[in-house]
């Protein structure tokens, strides 16, 4: 079965054919440069760059995988979570090409479909506890099938992937602040800063997360320490945002007596990420190939597939609300048991 996958749910549009769930046949993906100088996503923007390229990505999608629209048999699109401006043209596109052609329209989660991504490069068995750490979301997540999943854990303020990009425009490093800071704390063996593993002892907290402190904690490092080293700032600060990820995960496996875990989102291409969890052999921890991680059409038509296949179908289209937010403030505080 041929899936055409669409993802238009921030800055990135991707367009991809993948057979059967698994063989990706082409995986076009546009990332607007806009943004760069904006240090951040403009709403906007993003959604005016996804309506220029899409149709034409879609063009390339098609012949590298060297088929024709007719020959696809349904068609795979981020709903939710994302940016309303930038949803809304995968999803009219989507629907249009499934009007045309008359083979389903399958509603995807962005989320779940960053976890989805490390099925490509590994045999995932379920249970496993998920968790999905990108620039709009930080949750942990046991699934049991590609259709049968729940969140268990959230950042209450804001995500991982923002903390890395915040921190990078802070010590004006550019953006995306991930790789860059990624890429220095590789170079740094020890550092003589300490940032604060935040909520990890909060029992209300046990599986919650936040960010915006640590975040603060290095706004005040360095207006306190003018001559600080900016290396050891990088590498301290990537230190504290990871080990909290891998402590709660570890806290989670445990309670729930789960020892695989599956890493999606942009922040799962971090090596020092990979290498904390991969370093844990009491762990099966599963990774999307680095090109994966961050967002991609190949994710979205790759899930489309099980969806499809348990009756997820959109059959009318002015049903779906793209939301901007995967958790309300109220979900979140019912979280924090
Ligand atoms: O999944 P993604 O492409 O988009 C969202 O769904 O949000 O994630 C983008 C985020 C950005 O915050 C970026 O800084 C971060 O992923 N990122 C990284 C790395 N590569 C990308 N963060 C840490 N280390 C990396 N190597
Ligand atoms: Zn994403």
């Amino acid at each position: 079965m041929l899936i055409l996958g669409i993802e238009t749910s921030c800055d990135d549009t991707g367009v991809a054919v993948v057979g059967d769930g698994y063989k990706i046949l082409s995986n076009i993906v546009f990332s607007q440069e806009e943004h760069k100088k904006f240090s951040g996503v403009v709403p906007e923007i993003a959604s005016r760059k996804h309506l220029e390229y899409i149709h034409n990505l879609i063009e390339k999608a098609l012949s590298g995988a060297n088929i024709l629209l007719s020959d696809i048999d349904a068609v795979g699109v981020t709903v939710k979570p994302g940016l309303i401006g930038s949803l809304l043209v995968g999803l009219s596109v989507a629907s249009t090409i499934s009007y045309l052609t008359g083979k389903p329209l399958i509603p995807v989660n962005h989320i779940e479909s960053h976890i989805y991504a490390a099925s490509f490069d590994n045999n995932i068995d379920f249970p496993f506890i998920g968790l999905i750490v990108s620039g709009g979301h930080t949750l942990l997540t046991v699934w049991n099938s590609w259709v049968d999943k729940k969140i268990i854990g959230t950042t209450i303020d804001d995500s991982v992937g923002e903390a890395f990009d915040k921190v990078a425009k802070l010590l004006d490093l550019g953006y995306p602040g991930g790789p860059i800071i990624d890429k220095i704390a590789k170079g740094v063996k020890e550092s003589s800063v300490s940032f604060p593993l935040v909520m990890l002892n909060n029992k209300e907290d046990r599986y919650n997360f936040s960010y915006s402190g640590l975040k603060t904690s290095v706004v005040y490092y360095i207006r306190n320490n003018r001559e600080y080293n900016k290396e050891d700032v990088v590498y301290s600060f990537q230190k504290a945002a990871i080990d909290v990820l891998y402590k709660k995960t570890v806290i989670a496996c445990k309670d729930f007596n789960i020892n695989n875990v599956v890493i999606g989102g942009g922040v799962a291409a971090n090596s020092y990420l990979r290498e904390v969890f991969l370093s844990d052999k009491k762990l099966k921890t599963f990774f999307p190939s680095i090109k994966l991680c961050t967002d991609n059409g190949v994710m979205v038509a790759g899930l489309a597939y099980y969806l499809y296949k348990n009756g997820i179908v959109i059959n009318d289209p002015k049903s779906i609300e793209p939301v901007d937010k995967i958790l309300t403030y109220n979900d979140k505080k019912a979280l924090r048991k």
